[in-house]
């Protein structure tokens, strides 16, 4: 049986509420998974919410309210996000749930059991702002350590560190024998960089005196794990794995079925988190190299080429663009307008101005075209089912894996095509002329069957539309709204019958009118 498909995004911080960025990643994903369902592949689709940690703590106890109570209100809001704008995930992790937290607990036992996990002292300059301990690498060039880290005292602490230096040269190595396990290119050179620059081990932990929101330590009840236990595990305590058994091939088969995963994740999270932390973590659990998951990883939406945060006040929600324009708008403008790995700049005005040129005037206006010429000169039957191609099918194919901005832009191509053959080839003319008849019937059928299958080809990031397409070709009704409507084994010229009766043509996607700005 060939193996399903594991996709996973980032889980979003639940100190405060979603935005665009959140949404970008996700709907990335969701894109991805329904691409290899159309492809017939079995997917599992993991996201969720990252919910412990001082922030969530802090922010709770601003609103005076218990930190579950806190979170709980802020996963909810992006659980409604999702469901508007179609993220079809298969598995919700929230690791606040006792099944994740006994995972994670399991993991540290085992690592503390096997002398990777170890008690030490720390002394020196702490960042109450960053939460951390600075070294001289934090340093500005005048020896001060920069505005950035707030306000800086001395302080010593006892903590758990994780052996994450000895397992340095095997990650090295790892990433030097496998260049493709980051995408884009580019990340897998910084990844390398970053690694081989010395640094130490890694603290693990917190004492419940300074942060008590987190999983507690299972071999020493005064202090909760510090973020990348909890949160990186995630993506393995959700499918199933069971902690106390070290043999990666004993472990249970509904894990090893879906298990290694496509990591989906934004560019500041890669060095070190996902890129060092994770692949030792896992590697320290026992996982064989064959088992390592792969990443890809994106770039950011930016505000006037400045970063988007709730201090400058410039932060982009979601909910208001969906209750203007839509959800598959929304979902069309964060899929075609970026490039996967670059950043790009968030416009309302060209979500509007792509909206209105590619979807309503380009695809909305041969769908519409052809069905109201085939009514109108053929009351809506189609004949003459000639042949014809998809040009440069597999590399739409190959875009669709992971650089989705690039596949939108080759339909988009198609679609260009097929609206300036109806310019040069004028149906309106052929249509006078009886000898053209044959000429006519196979030009309409050549559109209907390359609207059947731009519809197919465009499903994962408007689903929506897709359906309303095969909707007015009159086409598979019996599946109106599932997503097995759609098949990318179809996706091949001349599958509409001879004699097949289209409908009638439906405003698809209605203009936008010009936003004031
Ligand atoms: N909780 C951690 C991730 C843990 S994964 C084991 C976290 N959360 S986050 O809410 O800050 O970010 C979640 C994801 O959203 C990250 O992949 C991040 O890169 C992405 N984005 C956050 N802001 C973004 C933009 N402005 N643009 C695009 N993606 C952005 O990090």
């Amino acid at each position: 049986m060939p193996k399903p498909f594991y996709i996973t995004t980032a889980i979003d911080y639940t100190n405060g509420s979603p935005h665009i960025g959140h949404a970008y990643e996700k709907l990335l994903a969701d894109v991805i998974a329904r691409y290899h369902r159309l492809k017939g592949e079995e997917v599992y689709f993991l996201t969720g919410v990252d919910q412990h940690g001082q922030k969530v703590q802090q922010s709770a106890e601003k609103a005076g309210v218990a930190p579950q109570e806190f979170v709980d209100g802020i996963t909810a809001q992006f659980l409604a996000l999702w469901e508007k704008l179609e993220v079809k995930y298969d598995i919700w992790a929230a690791t606040t749930e006792p099944l994740h937290k006994k995972c994670v607990q399991g993991m540290l036992q085992r690592l503390y059991d096997e002398g990777q996990i170890y008690k030490d002292k720390q002394d020196g300059y702490y960042s109450i702002r960053q939460e951390q301990f600075l070294t001289d690498k934090e340093r500005g060039p005048n020896g001060d350590f920069g505005p950035e880290w707030g306000q800086v005292e001395h302080r010593t602490e006892e903590n758990y560190y994780f052996r994450l230096a000895q397992h340095k040269d095997w990650l090295l190595a790892y990433l030097r024998s496998h260049p493709d396990c980051v995408t884009p290119g580019f990340r897998q050179t910084e990844l390398i960089n970053a690694v081989e620059k010395p640094s130490g081990d890694l603290c693990i932990s917190r004492p419940k005196s300074r942060l008590s929101w987190g999983i507690e330590l299972p071999f020493d009840p005064d202090y909760v794990n510090f973020v990348w236990f909890d949160a990186l595990t995630n993506y393995i305590s959700f499918i199933g794995y069971d902690p106390t058994i070290s043999s990666f091939i004993l472990q249970p088969s509904s894990f090893q079925q879906k298990w290694p995963a496509l990591h989906i994740l934004g560019k500041d999270i890669l060095i070190p988190a996902h890129g060092i932390y994770w692949p030792i973590m896992l590697h320290a659990l026992g996982f064989p190299d064959e088992q390592m998951p792969k990443f890809l990883v994106h770039g950011w939406w930016n505000m006037g080429g400045a970063k988007m945060s709730k201090s400058l006040g410039n932060v982009v929600d979601a909910n208001p663009l969906i209750d203007k324009y839509g959800a598959e708008a929304l979902r069309y403008y964060l899929m075609a307008d970026i490039a996967t790995g670059k950043d790009s700049d968030f416009s309302e005005n060209r979500l509007v101005s792509r909206f209105n040129a590619e979807l309503a005037n380009s695809l909305g206006n041969l769908l519409h075209r052809t069905l109201s010429m085939t009514q109108r000169y053929r009351t809506g039957k189609l004949s003459e089912r000639g042949t014809g191609t998809i040009p440069l099918f597999s590399t739409y194919q190959s875009e669709m894996e992971s650089s989705v901005h690039a596949a939108l832009e080759r339909v988009n191509s198609y679609i260009t095509g097929w609206n300036q053959e109806i310019d040069v080839k004028k149906p309106w003319a052929l249509a006078k002329e009886e000898s053209a008849a044959r000429e006519l019937d196979a030009l309409l059928y050549r559109l209907a069957e390359g609207l059947r299958i731009i519809a197919i080809l465009v499903s994962p990031v408007l689903p929506k539309a897709a359906h309303g397409i095969f909707d007015q070709l009159n086409w598979k009704p019996e599946l109106a709204g599932k997503e097995e409507r759609f098949s990318l084994a179809e996706a091949e010229w001349g599958i509409l019958p001879d004699g097949h009766v289209v409908g009638k043509p439906i405003p698809l996607f209605p203009r936008i009118e010009a936003v004031e700005s």
